[in-house]
């Protein structure tokens, strides 16, 4: 059974009902189930138990400390692209010794902290990272482990914003140039060449792109090993998608072993690092409708009708970003006549909705959750229009436990000055 289900009419996050919820944590706010947040981990290992391997939660995807914890607690490794992200992985109890540091613009100051911290490995995405990265290990008398992030260009088939396997992408070394700026990583005092990294994309609903990726990048590791660069670990990303309507993704299962049966009779590390996959159906966002506006039916074009809620592009912006589709239920569904709505927040900006053209039945002060929303919902939220980020609330069975408070009003400018 889904951790999110209905019980007599209303619909509960494990055994608590949302409508407890938000009655006592009040909207908008975010839901995790610590049950399917632990399933989804335990899950995605399950079919590795036979390999030597590290998931590496990408923290961009929820960097909540309380689910960091628990998937530290679950044996995981994280994939993190910032000195904020690093601190937040050691406040919650995360292993340096399973980081993986990925993004293209690491600064000198976020290289000394890792380097401190002794993280597993920096995925090197450009010829001057890795000057810089073996200049500053050398300040700090240390040996810096690198995989180089080669870009396989091969076509993730994803939204254009979050495909990054492609050439013309920001993201990677290209694979022409690999051999050569291994060579140079080879013979760097302060470098050790430990991997290959590859990540390709978000969201992804299709084998193929990942195993042709793979087959690339294996070919660059015989290539490697002909040169005499040992290769001991693969980092073969994330990416892997999840259902937010009629999606079919490959189960983790599927996933895994089509990976691993790539790899067999290789002696290497495979190091995962999924992000949306883990969390992404293990949240929910709850909203109340504040208002319903409805269309004028003399209107000659089709009338709108409005659901205006009390969460916003702000608190949720992969429908304004991205278009993307997160299906919207009411948390206490009325019987009788829907209607369609659009469903937009207060800010004041034509692309704030949160959905289209949905049909639901609605009364003003009704409770609605937008799914899917554990993974780059509250990570990706903003105070645009002063709005205070909302609250997130974890449940785990019969309990529920306040994870991060809502925002407060003065919070939000408490930093700023006025000039004498
Ligand atoms: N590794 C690297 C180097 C990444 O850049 C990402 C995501 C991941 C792993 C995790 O990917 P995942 O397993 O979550 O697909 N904000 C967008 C998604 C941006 C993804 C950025 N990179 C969205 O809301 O769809």
């Amino acid at each position: 059974m889904s951790s999110f289900h209905f019980k007599n009419g209303t619909l509960c996050a494990e055994q608590v009902s949302l409508t407890a919820i938000a009655e006592q944590y009040q909207t908008p706010c975010y839901v995790y189930s610590k049950a399917a947040l632990t399933d989804a981990f335990k899950q995605f290992q399950a079919g590795l138990t036979q390999a030597d391997h590290l998931v590496c939660f990408a923290v961009k995807a929820n960097p909540s400390l309380a689910i960091l914890n628990l998937f530290a607690t679950l044996g995981a490794g994280f994939d993190i692209v910032s000195g904020g992200e690093l601190a937040r992985v050691l406040a919650a109890g995360g292993d340096p010794k399973k980081v993986v540091f990925s993004g293209v613009g690491k600064s000198h100051e976020e290289m000394r902290a890792a380097l401190n911290a002794g993280i597993l490995c920096f995925n090197i995405e450009s010829e001057s990272e890795l000057h810089r990265l073996n200049a500053v290990a050398g300040e700090m008398g240390k040996v810096a482990p690198v995989s180089l992030r080669v870009n396989p260009n091969v076509d993730a088939k994803t939204h254009p914003y979050i495909s990054t396997g492609l050439k013309n992408n920001k993201f990677g070394v290209a694979f022409e140039s690999a051999i050569a700026l291994y060579e140079q990583a080879a013979a760097m005092p302060n470098i050790a060449v430990h991997g290959v990294d590859c990540h390709i994309g978000s969201q992804i609903t299709e084998l193929s792109p990942f195993l042709d990726a793979l087959d690339r990048v294996l070919g660059l590791v015989d290539h490697l090993e002909s040169k005499g660069i040992h290769i001991t670990h693969i980092d073969v990303g994330g990416g892997i998608g999840i259902t937010y309507s009629d999606e079919a993704p490959p189960a983790f299962a599927e996933y895994t072993q089509a990976i691993l049966q790539k790899l067999a009779g290789r002696n290497v590390k495979v190091l995962f690092e999924p992000g949306r996959a883990l969390v992404g159906n293990a949240g929910v966002m709850l909203t109340k409708v504040e208002y319903l506006k409805m269309g004028n039916l003399d209107d000659a074009d089709k009338p709108k009708n409005f659901a205006i809620v009390d969460a916003a592009m702000n608190d949720l912006m992969r429908p304004a970003l991205y278009d993307a589709y997160h299906d919207i239920v009411a948390v206490q569904p009325r019987d009788g006549e829907a209607r369609t709505y659009e469903i937009v927040g207060p800010v004041c900006e034509s692309g704030d909705f949160l959905g289209r053209d949905r049909t639901l039945n609605l009364e003003e002060g009704d409770l609605l959750a937008v799914k899917s929303a554990g993974a780059y919902g509250m990570s990706m939220a903003s105070n645009y229009n002063t709005r205070p980020r909302a609250a997130e609330i974890m449940v785990d069975g019969d309990k529920h436990h306040l994870i991060r408070e809502r925002e407060q009003v003065k919070q939000l400018f408490s930093l700023e000055k006025l000039i004498p």
